[in-house]
C-alpha cells in the first residue's frame, strides 16, 4: 500500500507504450498550460508514449466524436508554458452526474463520459482541476475502472493538502499589482479604495494580496466582521494623519447585514460578486469619506502565469506522469515543504482548505496592525 505522502521516484523511461489522456476541468487559470507542455514533455519525451488532450473537460467526452487532438512536441513546444488561458479549453459546468437538459432536468450522463474514455483506448487519465473537479473525476473513474492522476489547480488555492495551487500565485501577484496602482490615485484624491477579489468561500487571495499590496483593512470570509469597526479604522487612520485607505475584501465576505452577495448570470448560475460596492456605500455613509470601489473579477485568472506558478506546473506535470510510470492512481500531485509530492485524491476532497484563524499570515497581519474587522 502506498504511503499516504510520497515524493517523486523518477523511474528510468523503459515501459510498454502507453496512451494517456488529459484535460482542464473547472475554471481556468494561469499556469495550465505549463501543466500540459510538462505532461506532453514528460510522456512523450521521457517515456516515448502518446497524450490525447481532451477538449473542454468531460463535455469533450460526452460529445461524438469524442473531441481530443494528440499533443506532441510541436504543439507543446516551450511557448505555451507563457501563455495564459488552457490551449485544450474547460468548463465549470455540465457537471454529467446531475447533467442540465435543455429543458432544465437533470439527466445522469456519467455512462457516456465513461465510454468516451473508454473509445479514446487510454490507459490512465490526468484531470487538472479544483476539489470539485475531483470529486467527479474520481467518482467517474470508480464507477468507470479508469485510471486516475489529479493535478491541482485553482486561484482560490483552497485544495487540501497542497499549499499551492496553480494559478493562486498568478493571481495574488495580480491582486497585488492592483493594489499598488490604486494606491497613488487613493492618495491623490484622498479616497477609501475598496478592492474586492475572488478565492470563492476562501480568503487567501485577500489575505495575501491584501498584506503584500500593503492594504489597511482586509475582510475574509473566515473572520466575521462589524463595520463600525471598519470605519472606526478608517477615521483613526484621518485622525493620524493618514489621507487614504486601501480595503481589500474576499468576494464571499457577507453583507454587513448579513448574507452572501451573488451576481445572478444569463442561463441561471450565480457567482460571488457585489461586496464591494455594498460596502463601499456603507463607509461612505459611516465615515463621510469618499469611497471608490474596484472589482478585480476575471484579470486574477488570465495573463501570463508568475515563475512560481510555472514551477510548479511543471513539477506536478512531471510527477504525475511518474505516478502513472509506476502504475500509482487515484493520487493527486501536491506541493508540501517545497517539495513536489503525492497524497490519496479522497484525502485532497476531504475538505476545502480555509484560511487558519491562527496561521502564520494571520498574525502577520495582525502584527502589522491591518484592520480584519473584528477588533
Ligand atoms: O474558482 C475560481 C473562481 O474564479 C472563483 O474565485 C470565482 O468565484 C468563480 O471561479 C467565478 O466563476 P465563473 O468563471 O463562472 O465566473
Amino acid at each position: 500500500m502506498p504511503k499516504a505522502v510520497r515524493e517523486s521516484a523518477h523511474p528510468t523511461p523503459a515501459l510498454p507504450r502507453k496512451t494517456l489522456g488529459l484535460l482542464t476541468s473547472g475554471g481556468d487559470c494561469a499556469g495550465l498550460n505549463a501543466v500540459i507542455r510538462a505532461v506532453v514533455a514528460r510522456a512523450v519525451q521521457g517515456y516515448g508514449w502518446r497524450v490525447y488532450g481532451i477538449r473542454h473537460g468531460t463535455m469533450g467526452l460526452l460529445r461524438r466524436p469524442v473531441e481530443f487532438e494528440e499533443l506532441d512536441m510541436g504543439v507543446c513546444n516551450n511557448n505555451i508554458l507563457r501563455q495564459g488561458g488552457t490551449i485544450l479549453g474547460t468548463t465549470n459546468k455540465g457537471n454529467p452526474f446531475a447533467f442540465t437538459m435543455p429543458d432544465g432536468t437533470l439527466m445522469d450522463r456519467s455512462q457516456e463520459v465513461i465510454d468516451g474514455v473508454r473509445q479514446l483506448g487510454i490507459d490512465a487519465l490526468i484531470g487538472v482541476g479544483g476539489d470539485g473537479s475531483f470529486r467527479i473525476l474520481r467518482q467517474l473513474a470508480q464507477e468507470g475502472g479508469i485510471n486516475f492522476v489529479g493535478i491541482p489547480k485553482t486561484i482560490d488555492n483552497d485544495i487540501g493538502a497542497t499549499e499551492n495551487s496553480v494559478g493562486y500565485d498568478t493571481a495574488v501577484m495580480v491582486a497585488t499589482e492592483a493594489l499598488d496602482r490604486l494606491q497613488p490615485t487613493a492618495a491623490s484624491h484622498d479616497r477609501v479604495m475598496i478592492l474586492e477579489v475572488m478565492g470563492r468561500d476562501a480568503g487567501h487571495i485577500a489575505l495575501a494580496a491584501g498584506i503584500a499590496g500593503g492594504a489597511d483593512i482586509i475582510l475574509i470570509p473566515e473572520i466575521p466582521y462589524t463595520i463600525e469597526l471598519v470605519a472606526q479604522r478608517i477615521d483613526q487612520l484621518r485622525r493620524g494623519g493618514r489621507n487614504f485607505a486601501l480595503i481589500m475584501v474576499a468576494e464571499a465576505v457577507p453583507a454587513p447585514a448579513g448574507g452572501s452577495v451573488r451576481q445572478q448570470h444569463a442561463g441561471g448560475t450565480t457567482t460571488y460578486g457585489g461586496i464591494g460596492h455594498i460596502l463601499g456605500e456603507v463607509i461612505a455613509e459611516l465615515t463621510g469619506a469618499e469611497t471608490r470601489v474596484t472589482v478585480l473579477g476575471h484579470v486574477q485568472r488570465g495573463g501570463q502565469p508568475t515563475w512560481s506558478d510555472r514551477l510548479i506546473a511543471s513539477a506536478f506535470g512531471v510527477h504525475a506522469v511518474d505516478l502513472i510510470a509506476e502504475g500509482i492512481f487515484d493520487r493527486m500531485v501536491a506541493w508540501q515543504n517545497r517539495r513536489v509530492v503525492d497524497i490519496p485524491l479522497a484525502t485532497a476532497i476531504e475538505s476545502p482548505r480555509r484560511v487558519e484563524p491562527d496561521g502564520t499570515l494571520m498574525r502577520t497581519a495582525r502584527g502589522l496592525g491591518i484592520c480584519l474587522g473584528d477588533a
